[in-house]
């Protein structure tokens, strides 16, 4: 059906053309939630360096419960929302101190824990663990509002309720953590912002914005 057929060129363009990324082939949770943690709320470039020291001072969980706060924040200077360097701290702590260190790898266990909402929850238990989740950010709603034609508002609170059920109805249950990176990398690299490159689009051809010339029509923002 279509929906195979998007899982299938997606990921065929994702194993040909995706970044080699010091997050990437690998299946550490602890590694996949900092990169997801820093990746939130930052660009790509910027993020390389600040993981890869930050994994270096702490290479572990309990490294990084042990640490002191002060080097903790002191490694994330630059990074801007530092509120997520605590809650990642704190996190550890909890783990190490209330469940032997092991990070859950059930949805709800791990949501449960400071910092983590949906978006990292279901980027960690896919990537780490291939728990069928499927992760709804910007780049995701930029792919899934042209590949359908969806008026919904991406920046509106009620998008995730919209989205977030079409992204588990599209996720590949054979790779979840490839699925989800894929859509991401398709959003980073060919279907962007401002002048996404559908020449090279893996999924092209079936692509309602694209196959009904109405690129420019989305995603759909509200004023606000
Ligand atoms: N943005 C946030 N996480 C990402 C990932 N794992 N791959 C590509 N882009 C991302």
């Amino acid at each position: 059906a279509e929906q195979e057929l998007i899982q299938q060129n997606l990921m065929r363009w994702y194993q040909a053309h995706h970044r080699q990324l010091p997050w990437r082939d690998i299946t550490d949770p602890y590694r996949i939630w900092v990169s997801e943690v820093m990746l939130q709320q930052t660009q790509v470039k910027t993020v390389v360096p600040y993981f890869l020291k930050f994994l270096a001072a702490f290479p572990t969980l309990k490294d990084l419960a042990e640490a002191d706060p002060g080097r903790v924040l002191k490694l994330w200077e630059g990074l801007g929302y530092y509120a997520r360097a605590r809650n990642l701290h704190k996190a550890a702590r909890q783990l190490i101190s209330f469940s032997d260190g092991r990070i859950p790898d059930r949805f709800s266990d791990f949501k449960a824990l400071p910092g983590v909402g949906d978006y990292i929850a279901s980027a960690v238990l896919s990537i780490a663990f291939g728990k069928a989740h499927a992760v709804v950010d910007g780049n995701v709603k930029r792919v899934l509002s042209r590949l359908f034609c969806l008026d919904v508002p991406v920046n509106h609170s009620s998008a995730h309720g919209t989205f977030k059920p079409l992204a588990e109805a599209l996720l590949d249950r054979t790779d979840p953590g490839g699925f989800n990176q894929a859509v991401m990398e398709l959003g980073a690299l060919i279907c962007t912002p401002a002048s996404p490159d559908c020449t090279a689009c893996p999924l092209k051809d079936l692509c309602c914005a694209q196959t009904e010339s109405r690129i420019k029509e989305f995603p759909v923002r509200l004023a606000r």
